[in-house]
């Protein structure tokens, strides 16, 4: 294998690329949320932003504040491709940093589109969709784990950050537009993995789901089973529906952990009932603390399901080196 291939590769192994083509399955809400419990486990993570909505930075409340750049950093970065420092918005939370997305992404389609035209046909070391690759590779020796949160129907930036990542994590909703998804992006895997062969299938998470829809799940995991040629790499964990937590997350750019300790401290409904006159803030959702416990939970699948693979992968590794020597 080239040398600058297996350099990368090396680099980037731990970049998880959280997609779906399709709109509002929960990429953005696992990405910040699976970051924010791993980086309270005390891992170090990077979070980046594909997304020109930059809803990312809603969830982490950093929208318009001044590590907020609209994506230009990652834009540079990447019509540079890789010979400027990526700019990271370190410690938006402990052990948590961020490339932001937003608006300047826009330019980001058609750039890469002019790439793909000015190199037809290339593959391989040549691809353009191996700059967020190149982009990344420098700073992924800082972090455990890098997520990348995908924009919904983006073919070019999805291939961009399948383009990059090692692993993959796709959110799907049970209904049947969800999982006619799931086989679109089952074809744009097969499809990624001929520019980025190291690519690999860590699981389908099903999101805003009910906990004990147990027929419904056994019916999604069929049909994501048959998207994936009869494999059946759907987490155990679900994320739970939870709509007013979810709107209190996005509201006050919290984490599901974090509205799950402010609602563990606010006085009791009757205590505000008291304070005739005063204006009163919403309450918070104590459902926070039980979506908290499917995003804990998933952490500790997803980084069990990683280890597992990285140890079969190291195993073949090494049987495969004796093989050679024999
Ligand atoms: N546990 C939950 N239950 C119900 N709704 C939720 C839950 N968590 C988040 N949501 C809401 O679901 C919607 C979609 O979530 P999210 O933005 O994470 O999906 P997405 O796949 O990133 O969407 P897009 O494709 O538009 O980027 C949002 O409005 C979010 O607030
Ligand atoms: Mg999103």
């Amino acid at each position: 294998m080239h040398a600058l291939a297996v350099d990368r590769q090396t680099a980037l192994a731990r970049v998880i690329a959280v997609t779906n083509d399709k709109g509002g399955v929960g990429k953005t809400s696992i990405v910040a949320n699976l970051g924010g419990q791993l980086a309270a486990a005390g891992y170090r993570v990077l979070l980046v932003d594909l997304n020109r909505q930059a809803n990312l930075a809603d969830d982490l409340g950093t929208r318009g504040t001044s590590v907020d750049d609209q994506g230009e950093g990652l834009l540079t970065g990447i019509v540079l491709e890789g010979r400027h420092p990526l700019p990271v918005a370190f410690g938006v939370r402990p052990n948590l940093d961020l490339v932001c997305g937003g608006t300047r992404l826009e330019a980001l389609t058609p750039l890469m589109v002019s790439k793909t035209m000015g190199s037809p046909g290339s593959s391989g070391q040549s691809s353009p969709f191996l700059a967020l690759a190149d982009v990344l590779a420098p700073v992924a020796e800082h972090y455990d784990v890098i997520l990348i949160d995908c924009p919904p129907e983006n073919f070019i930036l999805t291939d961009l950050a399948l383009g990059a990542a090692r692993w993959v994590i796709m959110p799907t909703k049970t209904d049947i537009g969800g999982l006619v998804g799931m086989t679109l992006v089952a074809e744009r895997f097969a499809k990624a993995q001929q520019i980025n062969p190291s690519l690999g299938l860590l699981g389908a998470v099903l999101f805003a789901t009910g906990t004990k829809a147990t027929a419904i799940h056994a019916a999604a995991r069929s049909a994501i089973s048959a998207a994936f040629g009869g494999q059946s790499p759907l987490f155990t964990t679900v994320v739970r529906h939870a709509e007013r937590t979810a709107q209190d997350a996005r509201r006050l750019g919290k984490l599901a952990h974090e509205l799950e300790a402010e609602a563990a401290q606010q006085p009791a409904w009757w205590v505000t009932l008291r304070n005739h006159g005063e204006p009163q803030a919403p309450r918070l959702s104590a459902t926070a603390a039980s979506v908290a416990a499917d995003y804990r939970e998933l952490a500790y699948e997803v980084l069990n399901v990683l280890r597992s693979m990285e140890q079969a992968e190291q195993a073949g590794a090494a049987l495969g080196a004796a093989g050679e020597r024999a």
